[in-house]
């Protein structure tokens, strides 16, 4: 379909840009692509705006010396025209290239057809289908070995639309044929969001839900790292006598929990007093976690399969360090594994990854050390990363900074735009600025996953929710009656 037709304005057209008049009848839109047939091949290019213009009202003086309505004197409206400028992607021919040589002036401009799209887009018939692109009656189908070549980050502010963005790309995941390809899935739920999969009948025989009371890290084979890790402030001496008491524990035992490793260093009598006494203190803090075992729950050599998910829900979970230790505990046994080839290869989706990577943090945030090295070291094992943040600022750099592909979703506070831009080389000032303006439910693709910036407009997801969000005045309601429920069953209990 013919849009209009280029134009000459002095600068344009160069390679970057150029300006058409749109013909009267021609829906043009900010966003939509176009094509133009050049010597190069045929050239794609995005409206990146759209002006009005009119010549009647170009000089203020006009229209001052007119003390009725201008219109009333001259067929003004006949006058007004549409300019679209254009920003040039690249030249389509085989592959997509550069563009090296402007149009011309005076070309006719006409909207991109599907299958150039899908072509310039590289999208996949077997693809994550993500929803529609922008503008476009055409399936924004990423191939999943260009989404997660590496790591892919979801940004956006609260409320922007990540975690349902999250649960179309699980749907996808899940709904892969053997023949193409799956991946294992594992995923860090902090509150809960993802349980619905568990309880809807197409997905629930691949979900694997893992409640956060349910959670225990097994001592009987837990190497010494993790008891220097989760005890940060452990001296030399205790170390080294904690670790003489866990070996003895090893010999003697076959299983043993917190509280057998407490009574040998309570027993012990190779133990300074003074050391015993910050070690029991140390230990006991870690038993009051509730979180040690004789075993792992879930077993990590059973966490990821291909074509599942596996959901940790630690929504019920309130201390921060207890989350962290699972984190820390359950990603850095499965990257382990997948270094030696023991479990499939996985990607990790970790929602509010700022609190689990934060760029500045404390000797005790267990789980960062972990999530860095995936990010630096995982691509080559396929042990791969989805960090999921509304606050990016506050993301570790070299996490984000090694993810190559990122769904921007809408994104307004200017500290988390200036950081992105920095973490991610294909995101433009002209980029940035189009992020603010998104609605919910739309996202831009940038990096790796394909040659130019993919605006989608997320599709509807099709699991279930079990729970909608209520609403203030519903829950109040709610708590109000179960409040008065309770204290109607204290005074029958009393009487
Ligand atoms: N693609 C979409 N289509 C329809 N509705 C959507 C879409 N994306 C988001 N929404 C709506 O916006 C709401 C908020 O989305 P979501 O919970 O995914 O935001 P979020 O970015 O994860 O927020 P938070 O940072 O608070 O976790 C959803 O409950 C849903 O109603
Ligand atoms: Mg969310």
């Amino acid at each position: 379909m013919e849009l209009g037709t280029i134009v000459s304005t002095g600068e344009t057209p160069n390679t970057q840009n150029f300006y058409f008049v749109a013909s009267k009848e021609s829906k043009v839109k900010k966003g939509l692509f176009v094509q133009v047939k050049t010597s190069e091949g045929l050239l794609i290019g995005r409206i990146e705006e759209i002006i009005k213009t009119n010549r009647y009202f170009m000089q203020p003086e006009t229209i001052s010396t007119y003390e009725e309505s201008i219109n009333l004197h001259f067929p003004t409206d006949k006058w007004e025209f549409i300019l679209c400028k254009v920003f040039c992607l690249g030249v389509l021919n085989e592959n997509i290239g550069k563009t090296t040589f402007p149009v011309s002036p005076g070309q006719v401009v006409e909207i991109a057809e599907k299958e150039n799209l899908k072509k310039a887009f590289k999208f996949a018939e077997n693809g994550l289908n993500l929803g529609n692109l922008i503008g476009h009656d055409l399936e924004v189908k990423m191939n999943l070995n260009k989404l997660f070549q590496k790591h892919l980050a979801i940004l956006a502010l609260s409320g922007g639309g990540k975690s349902y963005t999250t649960s179309v790309l699980m749907e996808e995941l899940l709904k892969r044929k053997d023949e193409d390809g799956k991946a294992g899935v594992v995923i860090i739920d902090p509150h809960g969001e993802y349980t619905s999969f568990a309880y809807d009948e197409r997905f629930q025989k691949n979900v694997n839900l893992i409640k956060g009371k349910d959670i225990r890290i097994g001592l009987t084979h837990l190497p010494p790292y993790y008891y220097k890790l989760f005890l940060p402030n452990m001296s030399f001496a205790q170390e080294r006598d904690l670790n003489k008491i866990i070996e003895g524990l090893k010999k003697q035992e076959d299983v043993f929990s917190i509280k057998d490793i407490l009574n040998a260093v309570e027993v012990s009598e190779n133990i300074k007093q003074s050391t015993k006494d910050v070690l029991l203190s140390n230990l006991d803090s870690l038993k009051s976690l509730g979180l040690f075992g004789y075993y792992d729950t879930p077993n990590v050599n059973n966490l990821v399969s291909l074509g599942k998910i596996s959901i940790l829900d630690i929504s019920n979970i309130t201390s921060e360090k207890k989350k962290q230790m699972i984190v820390s505990y359950f990603l850095r046994e499965l990257f382990n594994r997948r270094v030696k080839r023991k479990v499939a290869p996985f990607i990790a989706f970790v929602e509010e990854a700022h609190d689990f990577a934060p760029e500045r943090s404390s000797k005790e945030n267990f789980s960062k050390g972990i999530i860095k090295k995936i990010a630096r070291e995982g691509r080559k094992f396929n042990a791969l990363l989805c960090l999921i943040s509304q606050r990016p600022v506050h993301l570790c750099t070299t996490s984000l900074s090694q993810c190559n592909t990122f769904m921007f979703l809408r994104i307004t506070n200017p500290y988390d735009l200036k950081h992105i831009g920095e973490s991610s080389e294909g995101l433009t000032t002209e980029l940035q600025r189009q992020i603010t303006s998104l609605d919910v439910g739309e996202s831009v693709i940038v990096g790796e996953a394909s040659p130019f910036p993919v605006f989608v407009k997320v599709r509807e997801k099709e699991v279930k929710d079990i729970e909608t969000n209520k609403n203030l005045e519903d829950e109040c309601r709610e708590f109000d009656e179960s409040e008065g429920n309770k204290r109607k069953d204290a005074k029958d209990l009393m009487r």
